[in-house]
Protein backbone atom coordinates (compact mmCIF):
# COMPACT_ATOMS: atom_id res chain seq x y z
CA UNK A 1 0.00 0.00 0.00
CA UNK A 2 1.27 3.43 -0.87
CA UNK A 3 1.29 6.29 1.38
CA UNK A 4 -0.79 9.32 0.70
CA UNK A 5 0.50 12.72 1.29
CA UNK A 6 -2.41 15.75 2.82
CA UNK A 7 -0.36 18.94 2.19
CA UNK A 8 -1.06 21.73 4.73
CA UNK A 9 0.30 24.22 2.34
CA UNK A 10 1.05 23.59 -0.90
CA UNK A 11 4.95 23.13 -0.36
CA UNK A 12 4.89 22.52 3.51
CA UNK A 13 3.50 20.38 5.94
CA UNK A 14 1.14 17.16 5.27
CA UNK A 15 -0.77 14.74 6.86
CA UNK A 16 0.57 11.46 6.09
CA UNK A 17 -1.89 8.35 5.86
CA UNK A 18 -1.90 4.42 4.30
CA UNK A 19 0.84 3.19 6.83
CA UNK A 20 1.69 1.23 10.05
CA UNK A 21 4.70 2.28 11.48
CA UNK A 22 4.86 -0.54 13.63
CA UNK A 23 4.90 -2.83 10.73
CA UNK A 24 8.06 -3.97 8.90
CA UNK A 25 8.29 -1.11 6.43
CA UNK A 26 9.48 -1.77 2.75
CA UNK A 27 12.37 -0.08 0.78
CA UNK A 28 10.34 1.27 -1.69
CA UNK A 29 7.71 3.05 1.80
CA UNK A 30 11.30 4.34 2.78
CA UNK A 31 11.76 6.05 -0.11
CA UNK A 32 7.88 7.61 -0.11
CA UNK A 33 8.64 9.07 3.09
CA UNK A 34 12.09 10.65 2.14
CA UNK A 35 10.69 11.87 -0.74
CA UNK A 36 7.34 13.36 1.27
CA UNK A 37 10.07 14.66 3.93
CA UNK A 38 11.93 16.52 1.14
CA UNK A 39 9.01 18.33 -0.29
CA UNK A 40 7.18 19.11 2.76
CA UNK A 41 9.71 19.69 5.40
CA UNK A 42 7.22 18.59 8.06
CA UNK A 43 4.90 15.02 7.95
CA UNK A 44 2.47 14.22 10.55
CA UNK A 45 1.73 10.70 11.25
CA UNK A 46 -1.57 9.80 13.30
CA UNK A 47 -2.60 6.81 15.49
CA UNK A 48 0.68 5.60 15.66
CA UNK A 49 1.07 3.64 19.15
CA UNK A 50 4.85 2.76 19.02
CA UNK A 51 6.72 1.95 22.18
CA UNK A 52 10.34 3.14 22.44
CA UNK A 53 12.13 0.04 21.34
CA UNK A 54 9.19 0.61 17.98
CA UNK A 55 10.27 4.06 18.03
CA UNK A 56 13.90 3.09 17.25
CA UNK A 57 13.46 0.98 14.79
CA UNK A 58 11.44 3.19 12.95
CA UNK A 59 14.09 6.00 13.20
CA UNK A 60 17.18 3.83 11.94
CA UNK A 61 15.48 2.99 8.94
CA UNK A 62 15.65 6.12 8.05
CA UNK A 63 18.96 7.21 9.26
CA UNK A 64 21.87 7.82 11.65
CA UNK A 65 20.28 8.30 14.98
CA UNK A 66 22.54 11.17 16.83
CA UNK A 67 23.76 10.73 20.32
CA UNK A 68 22.68 12.77 22.86
CA UNK A 69 24.23 15.79 23.62
CA UNK A 70 26.01 16.10 27.03
CA UNK A 71 22.68 16.85 28.77
CA UNK A 72 21.56 18.33 32.22
CA UNK A 73 21.44 16.44 35.09
CA UNK A 74 22.17 13.39 33.01
CA UNK A 75 22.02 11.05 35.97
CA UNK A 76 18.15 11.79 35.81
CA UNK A 77 17.67 9.55 32.47
CA UNK A 78 13.91 8.61 32.46
CA UNK A 79 14.37 7.17 29.55
CA UNK A 80 15.71 3.26 28.60
CA UNK A 81 17.38 4.22 25.28
CA UNK A 82 20.50 6.72 25.77
CA UNK A 83 19.40 8.34 22.17
CA UNK A 84 16.13 9.05 22.78
CA UNK A 85 15.55 12.74 24.54
CA UNK A 86 13.05 12.87 27.41
CA UNK A 87 10.73 15.77 26.24
CA UNK A 88 8.24 15.50 29.51
CA UNK A 89 7.71 17.36 32.21
CA UNK A 90 8.20 14.18 34.64
CA UNK A 91 10.44 12.81 37.38
CA UNK A 92 11.80 9.40 36.68
CA UNK A 93 9.14 7.97 38.82
CA UNK A 94 6.82 9.57 36.87
CA UNK A 95 5.59 12.45 38.87
CA UNK A 96 5.11 16.14 37.72
CA UNK A 97 8.64 18.34 38.32
CA UNK A 98 8.81 20.59 40.86
CA UNK A 99 8.30 24.54 39.34
CA UNK A 100 12.10 25.51 40.21
CA UNK A 101 13.63 22.63 38.41
CA UNK A 102 16.28 23.40 36.81
CA UNK A 103 15.42 21.04 33.64
CA UNK A 104 12.30 22.67 33.51
CA UNK A 105 14.25 25.97 33.00
CA UNK A 106 16.34 24.75 30.72
CA UNK A 107 13.07 23.24 28.48
CA UNK A 108 11.51 26.38 28.29
CA UNK A 109 14.28 26.98 25.41
CA UNK A 110 11.85 25.05 23.58
CA UNK A 111 10.07 27.87 23.16
CA UNK A 112 11.85 29.68 21.38
CA UNK A 113 11.92 29.16 17.54
CA UNK A 114 14.71 26.89 17.13
CA UNK A 115 16.45 23.87 14.71
CA UNK A 116 17.79 21.34 16.82
CA UNK A 117 20.90 20.74 17.14
CA UNK A 118 21.90 23.43 15.05
CA UNK A 119 24.51 24.11 17.99
CA UNK A 120 26.54 21.05 17.17
CA UNK A 121 29.20 20.82 14.46
CA UNK A 122 26.93 18.51 12.33
CA UNK A 123 23.84 19.33 13.13
CA UNK A 124 20.26 17.32 12.89
CA UNK A 125 18.53 16.13 9.74
CA UNK A 126 15.38 14.54 10.94
CA UNK A 127 13.92 14.47 14.39
CA UNK A 128 10.83 12.66 15.00
CA UNK A 129 8.92 13.50 18.26
CA UNK A 130 6.12 11.10 19.49
CA UNK A 131 3.23 11.88 21.41
CA UNK A 132 2.27 9.08 25.07
CA UNK A 133 0.66 11.64 26.83
CA UNK A 134 -0.78 15.29 26.14
CA UNK A 135 -2.31 18.29 28.20
CA UNK A 136 -5.74 18.59 27.62
CA UNK A 137 -5.53 22.01 26.18
CA UNK A 138 -1.63 24.22 25.11
CA UNK A 139 1.42 22.18 24.76
CA UNK A 140 0.98 22.73 20.22
CA UNK A 141 4.04 22.53 18.29
CA UNK A 142 4.48 24.88 15.74
CA UNK A 143 6.42 24.69 12.22
CA UNK A 144 7.90 27.47 9.98
CA UNK A 145 9.43 26.84 6.91
CA UNK A 146 12.67 28.08 5.77
CA UNK A 147 13.01 27.50 2.06
CA UNK A 148 9.51 29.54 2.05
CA UNK A 149 11.29 32.10 4.32
CA UNK A 150 14.36 32.48 1.90
CA UNK A 151 11.87 32.66 -1.29
CA UNK A 152 9.98 35.71 0.30
CA UNK A 153 12.89 38.19 1.28
CA UNK A 154 14.02 41.00 -0.95
CA UNK A 155 16.64 40.72 -3.50
CA UNK A 156 18.76 42.70 -1.35
CA UNK A 157 18.35 41.08 1.95
CA UNK A 158 19.12 37.69 0.24
CA UNK A 159 22.20 39.31 -1.30
CA UNK A 160 23.34 40.90 2.51
CA UNK A 161 22.88 37.47 4.46
CA UNK A 162 23.87 34.34 2.03
CA UNK A 163 27.54 35.17 2.91
CA UNK A 164 27.04 35.28 6.41
CA UNK A 165 28.08 32.97 9.29
CA UNK A 166 26.67 32.30 12.74
CA UNK A 167 27.82 31.15 16.25
CA UNK A 168 25.56 28.69 17.66
CA UNK A 169 25.26 27.55 21.32
CA UNK A 170 22.70 26.08 23.38
CA UNK A 171 24.15 28.75 25.89
CA UNK A 172 22.81 31.61 23.94
CA UNK A 173 19.52 30.00 23.51
CA UNK A 174 19.25 29.79 27.54
CA UNK A 175 20.78 33.61 27.85
CA UNK A 176 17.51 34.92 25.86
CA UNK A 177 15.20 33.81 28.74
CA UNK A 178 17.96 35.04 31.41
CA UNK A 179 18.63 31.42 32.13
CA UNK A 180 22.69 31.21 32.57
CA UNK A 181 23.19 28.72 35.18
CA UNK A 182 26.03 26.73 33.42
CA UNK A 183 28.46 24.43 35.41
CA UNK A 184 31.93 24.84 33.77
CA UNK A 185 31.79 21.04 32.04
CA UNK A 186 28.37 22.56 30.29
CA UNK A 187 30.09 25.53 28.93
CA UNK A 188 33.04 23.55 27.36
CA UNK A 189 30.23 20.84 25.69
CA UNK A 190 28.14 24.02 24.59
CA UNK A 191 30.86 26.14 23.10
CA UNK A 192 29.68 27.96 20.06
CA UNK A 193 29.82 26.44 16.55
CA UNK A 194 29.66 28.21 13.16
CA UNK A 195 27.44 27.54 10.57
CA UNK A 196 26.41 28.91 7.32
CA UNK A 197 23.43 31.15 7.74
CA UNK A 198 22.19 30.10 4.29
CA UNK A 199 22.71 26.98 2.96
CA UNK A 200 21.28 24.47 0.09
CA UNK A 201 18.69 21.63 1.49
CA UNK A 202 20.03 18.68 -0.06
CA UNK A 203 16.45 16.81 -0.46
CA UNK A 204 14.90 19.46 -2.44
CA UNK A 205 17.90 21.69 -4.06
CA UNK A 206 16.60 24.31 -2.58
CA UNK A 207 18.08 27.14 -0.85
CA UNK A 208 16.82 27.20 2.85
CA UNK A 209 17.80 30.21 6.04
CA UNK A 210 19.79 28.32 8.82
CA UNK A 211 17.97 30.14 11.23
CA UNK A 212 17.73 29.49 15.51
CA UNK A 213 17.48 30.98 18.62
CA UNK A 214 20.71 28.80 19.48
CA UNK A 215 22.41 31.71 17.45
CA UNK A 216 24.29 34.56 19.36
CA UNK A 217 26.87 36.00 16.91
CA UNK A 218 27.25 36.64 13.20
CA UNK A 219 30.85 36.86 12.16
CA UNK A 220 32.37 39.96 11.41
CA UNK A 221 29.42 41.81 13.01
CA UNK A 222 28.52 44.10 16.07
CA UNK A 223 26.90 41.73 18.65
CA UNK A 224 23.77 43.65 19.45
CA UNK A 225 23.79 44.38 15.31
CA UNK A 226 23.73 40.94 14.61
CA UNK A 227 21.09 40.00 17.21
CA UNK A 228 18.86 42.40 15.67
CA UNK A 229 19.26 41.17 12.00
CA UNK A 230 18.20 37.23 13.69
CA UNK A 231 15.20 38.62 15.22
CA UNK A 232 14.03 40.23 12.37
CA UNK A 233 14.85 37.09 9.90
CA UNK A 234 13.03 35.08 12.63
CA UNK A 235 9.64 37.46 12.91
CA UNK A 236 9.62 37.39 9.16
CA UNK A 237 10.15 33.67 8.76
CA UNK A 238 7.89 32.56 10.96
CA UNK A 239 5.21 34.59 10.85
CA UNK A 240 1.88 33.25 11.97
CA UNK A 241 0.40 32.70 8.46
CA UNK A 242 3.35 31.11 7.70
CA UNK A 243 3.14 28.52 10.46
CA UNK A 244 1.73 24.89 10.86
CA UNK A 245 0.60 24.61 14.12
CA UNK A 246 0.34 20.71 15.44
CA UNK A 247 -2.37 20.47 18.00
CA UNK A 248 -1.02 16.74 19.53
CA UNK A 249 -3.02 13.80 20.34
CA UNK A 250 -1.87 10.73 21.90
CA UNK A 251 0.31 8.59 19.17
CA UNK A 252 0.90 11.20 16.70
CA UNK A 253 4.22 10.96 15.22
CA UNK A 254 5.55 14.06 13.57
CA UNK A 255 8.87 14.36 11.95
CA UNK A 256 10.65 17.34 10.67
CA UNK A 257 13.41 18.56 9.05
CA UNK A 258 15.63 20.61 10.70
CA UNK A 259 18.03 21.34 7.40
CA UNK A 260 14.69 23.36 6.34
CA UNK A 261 12.24 24.30 9.38
CA UNK A 262 11.98 25.69 12.54
CA UNK A 263 9.77 24.57 15.29
CA UNK A 264 9.17 25.74 18.65
CA UNK A 265 6.49 24.28 21.57
CA UNK A 266 3.92 26.28 23.16
CA UNK A 267 2.73 26.64 26.79
CA UNK A 268 0.64 24.45 28.61
CA UNK A 269 0.01 24.06 32.33
CA UNK A 270 2.77 21.89 32.97
CA UNK A 271 2.74 22.19 37.10
CA UNK A 272 -1.15 20.54 36.36
CA UNK A 273 -0.89 17.93 33.67
CA UNK A 274 1.36 15.17 32.40
CA UNK A 275 3.17 15.69 28.94
CA UNK A 276 4.96 12.87 27.68
CA UNK A 277 6.68 12.86 24.39
CA UNK A 278 9.96 11.38 23.24
CA UNK A 279 12.49 12.19 20.26
CA UNK A 280 15.21 11.05 18.10
CA UNK A 281 17.41 12.95 15.96
CA UNK A 282 18.93 11.97 13.09
CA UNK A 283 22.70 13.48 12.69
CA UNK A 284 22.99 15.15 9.34
CA UNK A 285 26.17 14.31 6.90
CA UNK A 286 28.38 17.39 7.53
CA UNK A 287 28.61 20.91 9.14
CA UNK A 288 26.94 23.30 7.36
CA UNK A 289 30.55 25.00 6.52
CA UNK A 290 31.71 21.83 4.56
CA UNK A 291 28.23 22.00 2.47
CA UNK A 292 27.83 23.80 -0.70
CA UNK A 293 25.99 26.53 -0.53
C1 LIG B 1 11.70 19.22 20.42
C2 LIG B 1 10.95 20.47 20.70
C3 LIG B 1 8.77 21.33 21.28
C4 LIG B 1 7.56 20.76 21.94
O1 LIG B 1 11.20 18.15 20.77
O2 LIG B 1 12.78 19.31 19.82
O3 LIG B 1 11.46 21.54 20.48
O4 LIG B 1 6.45 21.20 21.59
N1 LIG B 1 9.71 20.29 21.16
O5 LIG B 1 7.70 19.92 22.81
MN1 LIG C 1 13.38 21.20 19.35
Amino acid sequence: MSIHFSPIFENFAARATGIDLRQRLSAAQIEQIHAGMNRYGVLVFEAQDLNDDEQMQFASLLGPIEEEAAVVDVQLQRLKHRQMIDISNLEVDGSIMAVNDRRRMFNLGNRLWHSDSSFKAIPAQYSMLHARVVPPEGGETEFADMRWAWDRLSQATKDMVEPMICDHSLIYSRALLGFDEFTEVEKLAFAPVPQRLVRRHAGSDRKSIFLSSHIGQIHGMLRPEAMALIRELIEQACAQQYVYSHAWQAHDLVIWDNRCTMHRGRPYDDIRYKRDMRRLTLADSASTLEQSA
